[in-house]
């Protein structure tokens, strides 16, 4: 009798010992994690979201954790501790089926593509297979004063009436927004913009800053970068045909300042963006995210060459050291 006392007792104090050690300690260890640089904590929008998110089991799909690896790099640089001290429980997530959301928030600034892209993904990326989360939607006869409907490209819009989010959406697009990488480092912080800009930056830069490679690709420009940088950057909104997304995304195809032989309006726009302007008479309620911190001046004329002979474009091409000109304009 004594004997099975002694080993239920013992067992259970070795599985006592083993559970503290590992469940309970390491989390009282990360609880006293300081929170990283500019790291912030979540507005009372954003914290509601982030239940929005838990309960519709994005975290099945998605990852928020950036590993020390080379596939990882388009998501963002490495997570660090000091990430996720407002995130408890972290949604550190298993399966990669979509893209790490880390650092969405600085890829992908637009709600207006977020709302889109929730309504339907396939409105915005053809061959995608996440779901639709149209029921966080309403459709109602007439927008009321203040609220924007989500501009849905014909045939994912709704045969009457127009679609606008509900509150749940409003707060889970809030909370992809919050989802920025700040950098790590006093140095990558006194860096600033271009650190930031590099991480968000979907394109792996390999090569040094970007006065270093000012010559113009021997042969004039490289068509097949060009695209495959258009693909990673632009085409979500502007979509692989160039022809975007009616009163959502304009149109690039037969664009004025695309086809305009004076280029400095175009690497204008593709370096620091363009809101509340007028592009083929529409007003677009979305804004052009800036490019000039994520893509060397090679690179932008090369998605800015592309754009200008694609899609029977025939706008005159352009070599870097014009965007290199006017991006010392900017500053
Ligand atoms: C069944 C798997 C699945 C689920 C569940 C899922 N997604 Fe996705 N998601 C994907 C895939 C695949 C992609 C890549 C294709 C695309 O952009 O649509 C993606 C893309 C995205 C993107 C764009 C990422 C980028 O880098 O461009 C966002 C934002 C996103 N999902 C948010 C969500 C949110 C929020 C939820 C929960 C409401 C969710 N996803 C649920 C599979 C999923
Ligand atoms: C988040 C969506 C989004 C992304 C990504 C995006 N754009 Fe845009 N783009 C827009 C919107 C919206 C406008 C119109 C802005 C306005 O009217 O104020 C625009 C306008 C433009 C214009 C100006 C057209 C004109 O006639 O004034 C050009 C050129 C352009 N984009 C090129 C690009 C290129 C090149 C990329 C990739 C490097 C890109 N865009 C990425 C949304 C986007």
């Amino acid at each position: 009798m004594n004997k099975l006392v002694l080993i239920a007792g013992g067992s259970t104090l070795v599985y006592a010992c083993l559970a503290w050690m590992m469940a309970v300690l390491p989390g009282v260890e990360l609880s006293k994690v300081p929170a990283g640089p500019g790291v912030q904590p979540l507005t009372a929008l954003q914290s509601e979201g982030r239940e929005v998110y838990v309960a519709n089991g994005c975290s099945y799909c998605h990852t928020q954790q950036v590993r020390p690896l080379n596939e990882d790099k388009v998501f963002g640089r490495p997570s660090a501790e000091g990430d996720f001290t407002y995130q408890t429980p972290e949604l550190l997530g298993s399966e990669r089926t979509g893209p790490d959301l880390t650092n969405i928030g600085m890829r992908q600034p637009s709600s207006v593509w977020q709302y889109i892209h929730l309504y339907n993904p396939r409105a915005v990326v053809s061959e995608s297979i996440m779901p639709s989360f149209n029921w966080m939607f309403d459709v109602i006869h007439q927008a009321p004063a203040g609220v924007t409907s989500v501009p849905l490209p014909k045939g994912y819009a709704p045969a009457h009436g127009v679609v606008v989010p509900s509150h749940e959406a409003q707060a889970l697009i809030a909370y992809l927004a919050s989802l920025k990488q700040p950098p790590v480092s006093e140095a990558e912080a006194a860096s600033g913009d271009q650190a930031m800009a590099d991480m968000a930056s979907p394109t792996t830069r390999t090569s040094a800053p970007a006065s270093a490679n000012l010559a113009p690709p021997v042969g004039g420009y490289d068509a097949a970068k060009g695209a495959a940088l258009f693909t990673a950057n632009c085409s979500a909104c502007h979509q692989a045909s160039g022809e975007g997304l009616p009163g959502a995304f304009p149109s690039l195809k037969g664009d004025a300042v695309v086809n305009n032989d004076d280029a400095t309006k175009h690497i204008h726009v593709v370096l620091n963006g363009l809101h509340d302007a007028k592009v083929g008479g529409v007003v677009y309620g979305s804004a052009m995210p800036p490019f000039a911190g994520s893509l060397s001046d090679v690179e932008v004329a090369d998605i800015i060459d592309y754009e200008r002979s694609s899609w029977g474009n025939h706008g005159k091409p352009v070599i870097a050291a014009q965007v290199t000109a006017e991006r010392g304009k900017a500053k």
